[in-house]
């Protein structure tokens, strides 16, 4: 049976335009700005639209530089190779400045925020999640210095664009003088009320890097930024993205280099976005805040988020079903089964539903440590090491907040081109996965 012809569905009517997860909303300045960048000329990685960007993005996180980028993971790199030769020195060309280096990472997060590390030769481990923002776990931080007492970096997301608990895991890294990347690709415009004073992700690290990719906050069709308040860095990081040319008449190099730095068209769709960042921040929340409203008698609670000492971006509203209304359900590597029980219902089933009515979800990101490629690489969770910790001779395991979250939660629907009424579609489909 599909779920067209399921009696639960009864009434529904398939969209016939798909309903997007988050899709970008354009205003037509982007248009003015890429024709201004074509009728001058400046179609390559120099221009007007590229200065006005940087400045106005680190005007608005409150960093003093910032460095235009092809895309978030570019400034990620970048921002990971960076911290890689200032702590350990400059690498040989055919090494990675973190070589044999451990580095501390987000677990519940998109491959892009770690994937920097393998690529500098450095080797991720990955700290557990708490439930309060569903970001890196200030406890299981500090078990990770506890046995990885010499790690000197650490690199931090805000999932779904939730500031994570930036006071506490700031103090603990400060504590064993570790630098921070913070990975704000998801939650530009977020902020958080650091030692009193609020402050926006992607200022609070010693590098920041956000994400002007099709689906973020705003975006440049792609693109990234790399934030920081050196100079030198700024500079470095600028240096790198061209090539690493040096001062000389011809192409001149003593560092690897990379073609990492964004075009002049792409900044000009985001200058057309800036101006609408806070509109579109608003109509996310108007979102997520309907979502929690109309879902509010289902055993299921949003994506939380710490109201006193956070503002998130609500990139994207996700859900999180009680333990005790979860169907049985399993999952493979690439595929997936559930039941069908009365009054409960599992993610891939709301997922499911939401599917053949042509609206898009997606499952939580999959936790880093159980991603194929990076099992054999170590988990820290509160508890300590949280690899190998059932046993088949004593009852229980260990907390797995992450794999706790993949498994009961999902995104919903946050596209800012979703009509209200769209939107209370997915609120009936979703309810009556429940019946
Ligand atoms: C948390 C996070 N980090 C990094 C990235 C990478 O950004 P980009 O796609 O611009 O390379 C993304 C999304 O794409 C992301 O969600």
């Amino acid at each position: 049976m599909t779920y067209e012809n399921d009696p639960r569905f009864s009434g529904i009517t398939r969209f016939e335009k798909k309903i997007w997860l988050a899709s970008p909303k354009m205003h037509g300045e982007e248009q003015k700005w890429v024709d201004e960048a074509i009728r001058t000329n400046w179609v390559s990685t120099v221009g007007e639209n590229l200065n006005e960007i940087e400045r106005q993005i680190a005007e608005k996180v409150g960093v003093k530089y910032a460095v235009a980028l092809a895309c978030g993971t570019s400034a990620l790199h970048l921002a990971t190779k960076l911290a890689g030769e200032r702590l350990y020195g400059q690498a040989l060309p055919n090494h990675g400045t973190l070589e044999g280096k451990r580095v501390f990472c987000s677990d519940v997060t998109f491959d892009a925020s770690i994937n920097p590390v393998a690529y500098e030769d450095g080797e991720a481990v990955f700290i557990d999640t708490e439930y309060d923002t569903w970001n890196m776990s200030p406890e299981a931080l500090e078990q990770a210095f506890r046995i990885y007492p010499d790690v000197k970096l650490v690199v931090i997301a805000h999932l779904y664009g939730t500031p994570g608990k930036m006071q506490e895991l700031r103090k603990i890294c400060d504590a064993h003088g570790a630098l921070i990347v913070e990975d704000a690709a998801e939650s530009l415009g977020a902020s958080y009320l650091l030692d009193g004073k609020w402050v926006q992700t992607g200022s609070i690290g010693d590098y920041g890097c956000v994400s002007f990719n099709g689906n973020k906050i705003i975006t440049g069709s792609s693109g990234g930024m790399f934030l920081t308040d050196s100079k030198e860095d700024a500079e470095k990081v600028r240096k790198w993205s061209t090539q690493s040319r040096e001062a000389a008449p011809w192409y001149q190099h003593e560092e690897i280099g990379y073609n990492y730095r964004m075009s002049n068209i792409v900044a000009g769709v985001v200058r057309g976005q800036v101006p609408y960042l806070t509109e579109h921040i608003d109509r996310k929340r108007a979102i997520y805040e309907r979502y929690r409203e109309a879902l509010s008698d289902l055993p299921v609670r949003m994506n939380p988020w710490d109201e006193e000492k956070s503002i998130p971006n609500f990139w994207l509203s996700c859900l999180i079903i009680d333990e005790d209304a979860m169907a049985p359900s399993v999952r493979g590597d690439s595929d997936y089964l559930y039941e069908t029980v009365p009054g409960k219902s599992s993610p891939h089933e709301i997922l499911d539903a939401l599917a053949a009515f042509n609206i898009e979800g997606r499952p939580i990101w999959k936790p880093m440590h159980m991603q194929p490629i990076y099992r054999s690489h170590a988990f820290i969770t509160k508890e300590g090491n949280g690899r190998g910790r059932s046993n088949a001779y004593i009852a229980g395991s260990g907390i797995d907040v992450g794999a706790d979250i993949f498994r009961r939660g999902l995104c919903l629907p946050s596209d800012i081109n979703m009509t209200e009424e769209q939107q209370d579609v997915a609120i009936d489909i979703i309810h009556r996965c429940f019946r």
